[in-house]
């Protein structure tokens, strides 16, 4: 078998590097070791930045996320229960971002690629890259019980935190940096409509509790947990119990719904540098992770996916090979300005268990700021709808 673009990973960045590509007369084909069912029920981030929405309507894979995803104009941070908020749109000359979830996105991708006779195989496990020096580097996997090999010019490596193409740049020539928290989240889905418009990020004395959203009929929520908690220390009346506390303000009510799905991830920075190793270039969480407190995960793996998009798309139509070269570094700066975003988002919101005083007085004081002093909310407004990342890179 025979590509230009080799693929390795069907979540956001995968299928939407092949889908621009194929618009563009480009051919690859993606490698999926789950099936399709798991790719496309995993919950997971629901928050697109305008770019993002851009990007997938330049795709032309946007028609069900203009129907239905929900347009938001501000956010809302609260401390203890005191809220402030942020006018996003007022704050950035009209910009905003879009909840619709990353299932969504990827479902509709897939529809897409399949639609067009796209070559998208799941079940697929990509096992082994070779020949990543020479003109056609060499992905060995296994699909249906046989062991295949697909030879490309390209390697995109969309596979995400625990995939195989980070691992196939030698390690000498690797830096990573990495963190984790002591802390992490526990997600659930209800269905129940929204109690509030537009999403609602607060650190508690209790800990940290996120109110976001899916649909008219659905909602989103987190609250902060324990490292080493599992599902059967959160029954769901302990995090209907929390979400109260940590969301509450006086003249406000949470309502309770049905718990659908009930999921727990941990926290944890991370980055792998140099993101190419000749014919390989790695894309998202394959690159780097970020904690998820202001939704950056998905629209950082679509921002590296333009940005390959844009060198492979320079190399086949102009012969230029500049945008490949230069791939890592024009990504670093900005991979680096959303890590600082989200870090800065989590430590702010979250609380470190054993109660550090300190710590917390510099907290509450991060959050006054934002309610005093406009410059303050701009710069979140400013990092949180993704211009801040923008002008990095
Ligand atoms: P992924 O979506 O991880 O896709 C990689 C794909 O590669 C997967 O489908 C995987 O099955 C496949 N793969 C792996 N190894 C192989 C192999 N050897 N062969 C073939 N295929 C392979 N971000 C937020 O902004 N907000 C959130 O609330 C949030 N919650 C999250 C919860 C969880 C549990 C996780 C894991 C992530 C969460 N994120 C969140 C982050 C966000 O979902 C990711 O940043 C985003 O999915 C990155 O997209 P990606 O395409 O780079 O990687
Ligand atoms: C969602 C997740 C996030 O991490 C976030 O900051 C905002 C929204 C969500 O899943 O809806």
């Amino acid at each position: 078998r025979r590509t230009q673009v080799g693929i390795i990973g069907a979540g956001p960045a995968g299928l939407l590097l092949s889908q621009l590509l194929h618009l563009q007369g480009i051919t690859s084909v993606v490698l999926e070791n789950r099936s399709r069912q798991r790719v496309e029920s995993r919950q997971r981030a629901g928050l697109l930045e305008q770019n993002t929405v851009n990007l997938l309507r330049e795709a032309e894979a946007a028609d069900r996320l203009d129907r239905e995803g929900l347009v938001h104009e501000g956010v809302i941070l609260s401390y203890n229960g005191r809220r402030h908020r942020i006018a996003l749109s007022e704050l950035t000359d009209g910009e905003c971002v879009t909840i619709y979830a990353q299932t969504e996105v990827v479902k509709d991708l897939i529809t897409k690629r399949l639609e067009a006779g796209g070559e998208l195989l799941f079940e697929a496990e990509a096992t082994r890259i070779e020949g990543l020096e020479t003109d056609s580097p060499r992905i060995h996997f296994t699909y249906q019980g046989h062991a295949h090999i697909l030879e490309c010019d390209f390697v995109a490596g969309c596979d995400g935190f625990h995939g195989i193409s980070r691992a196939a740049i030698p390690a000498e020539l690797q830096k990573v940096y990495d963190k984790t928290y002591p802390y992490s989240w526990l997600g659930i889905i209800a269905q129940v409509p929204p109690s509030t418009d537009e999403l609602i990020y607060a650190f508690h004395e209790r800990g940290f509790a996120l109110h976001s959203m899916r649909s008219a009929e659905r909602s989103r929520l987190y609250v902060q947990c324990g490292v080493d908690d599992t599902l059967e220390d959160w029954p769901d009346e302990r995090i209907w119990a929390e979400l109260h506390a940590r969301l509450g303000t006086s003249g406000w009510t949470l309502q309770e719904g049905p718990i659908l799905e009930k999921s727990i991830t941990p926290m944890r920075s991370f980055v792998s540098e140099p993101m190419q190793y000749h014919r390989l270039f790695l894309a998202g969480d394959a690159a780097h992770i970020v904690p998820p407190t202001g939704g950056k995960g998905l629209n950082m793996a679509v921002a590296d996916t333009k940005s390959l998009f844009d060198a492979l798309r320079a190399w086949y139509q102009a012969g230029d090979a500049s945008l490949l070269q230069g791939y890592s570094a024009a990504c670093m700066r900005r991979v680096w300005r959303v890590q600082e975003f989200s870090n800065y988002m989590t430590e702010m919101l979250h609380l470190l268990p054993g109660k550090a005083a300190f710590d917390q007085h510099l907290q509450q004081s991060r959050f006054d700021l934002l309610t005093t002093c406009p410059a303050a909310s701009k710069v979140i407004a400013e990092n949180y709808v993704g211009i801040a990342a923008r002008r990095a890179s």
